[in-house]
């Protein structure tokens, strides 16, 4: 069952889940066997869509930069990186029970959506809560005392299932770039300030996976761990609070719908001296599209102290060492998608007729053209139009062959999936100009165009 958090009525969640499904962008995990909670796979576009987001994010972080180094670490890595890092410890959600069905809910998120204020409260203090206001479960059970729940999978290595083969997927990327962090400066001695970059799978068994793909098991991030002189925290904390800004626009998002949130001490994460959580006006309300966290030296000491291996860097043509500290724009790509396909959604009306449209920019839209000859039963029609889709495919790839029902329902149905244009072959095409038709899927207008100035 989808439980949705917060509804609202301006764009339906519901609609835009299955829109997604029904033209192929995300579908349930496992469906076929009834499903795996918090599970998402994704379609033919929706993999477009997210390879799209995941390269524009490369291209930005990456590619268009001098300071930056990009890696893929393992997704399995050393019990003791998990050890060192506190996850083991201190990666827990608070867990409650229903007594009656032994239905586990994630205590803050009940509390929250019965309207109560939990930012910052102990374990205790959300037990005391559930117990001075009498709150019971979804099911309208009595609930057990609030405890802690550790969110990492566990898993174990090899043929002998001892405590020395346990590890764990990981729960965030970034330890895998802190891993590498020697492994890098040894190969490129590169100057401060630099950072790493890595993109992957991340898996956190959240006790209530909810809201489409806002909050499941299995995820995507795109991490930067940037390294600076520690008497320079601030000025980087700063540039990356701008690039991230950089970000949410080459997505398409309007500044108005992006809220910065200062978390205060005592929601922040262990590591964290500072965060700044970026938010989201989502169609499921205001959430956390992605963070901004000042990590100070607690990974690299962690490492440091833990592996007996040292993480100094020493500054060119100096004596001067420290251990760096960092600064980590953390970007997770199913929010970013949800946020790109909440965003695109719209509802309009052509010639008196609903419309639903998906308005994606055009750099990040799965496909960018669709092709077709106006008929299918005219073979000259349809060998020009062939033709111009053979030039488009190889110059973008992203284009779509459609020739399928009327015209009409082509336009429709590429709509629906956001190409930004609809090429048509017809027969003025052949008979006088050679020109084609262009559609522009948000205003509808059509152009004549030569094809080879598509
Ligand atoms: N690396 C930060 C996070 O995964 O939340």
């Amino acid at each position: 069952m989808v439980y949705w958090a917060h509804m609202s009525t301006e764009k339906n969640m519901e609609e835009i889940v299955s829109l997604a499904k029904r033209r192929g962008f995300i579908y349930p995990g496992s469906d076929i066997y009834g499903g795996l909670s918090g599970t998402w796979d994704y379609g033919p576009l929706g993999v477009a869509l997210k390879r799209n987001i995941m390269a524009l994010w490369w291209k930005l972080f990456v590619d268009e930069r001098e300071d930056m180094y990009g890696v893929d670490a393992a997704i399995l890595m050393n019990q003791k990186v998990w050890q060192a890092s506190g996850h083991v410890d201190t990666f827990n959600d608070p867990l409650v029970e229903d007594l009656e069905t032994k239905q586990r809910f994630r205590a803050d998120h009940l509390l929250k959506d019965a309207g109560y204020q939990v930012d910052g409260l102990s374990l205790d203090q959300l037990t005391q809560l559930i117990r001075d206001n009498n709150v019971k479960s979804p099911n309208g059970n009595e609930l057990s005392d609030v405890r802690t729940f550790n969110m990492m999978f566990t898993t174990t290595v090899g043929p002998v299932a001892d405590d020395k083969a346990v590890t764990y997927l990981r729960p965030e990327t970034a330890q895998g770039i802190f891993t590498n962090y020697k492994n890098v400066v040894d190969s490129f001695y590169p100057d401060l300030p630099f950072g790493l970059a890595q993109q992957g799978k991340a898996f956190r068994n959240e006790i209530s996976p909810r809201d489409f793909i806002f909050r499941s098991r299995e995820f995507e991030q795109m991490e930067i761990e940037y390294f600076v002189d520690p008497a320079k925290w601030e000025e980087a904390f700063e540039h990356w609070r701008q690039q991230v800004w950089k970000w949410t626009q080459a997505l398409g998002l309007a500044d108005e719908n992006v809220h910065e949130l200062e978390v205060a001490e005592e929601d922040r994460a262990h590591y964290s001296k500072r965060t700044i959580d970026f938010e989201f006006d989502f169609p499921i309300g205001r959430e956390e599209l992605l963070g901004l966290a000042y990590r100070t030296d607690f990974d690299l000491g962690n490492i440091q102290r833990v592996s007996g291996k040292n993480m100094e860097y020493t500054v060119k043509g100096t004596n001067t060492k420290f251990v760096p500290h960092v600064i980590e724009p953390s970007f997770g790509v199913e929010r970013a998608l949800m946020a790109v396909l909440t965003t695109a959604y719209t509802e309009d009306e052509v010639n008196g007729e609903k419309r639903v449209v998906m308005k994606f920019p055009e750099h990040l839209a799965p496909v960018k053209f669709a092709v077709s000859p106006l008929v299918r039963n005219k073979p000259e029609l349809v060998a020009k139009a062939r033709e111009v889709y053979e030039i488009l495919k190889k110059k973008y790839g992203a284009v779509m062959w459609d020739d399928n029902g009327n015209i009409g329902k082509r336009y429709r149905r590429q709509d629906e999936i956001g190409t930004p244009y609809c090429v048509v072959v017809d027969f003025d095409t052949l008979e006088t100009d050679g020109l084609v038709s262009v559609r522009d899927r948000d205003t509808t207008e059509q152009r004549r165009v030569k094809p080879e100035d598509l």
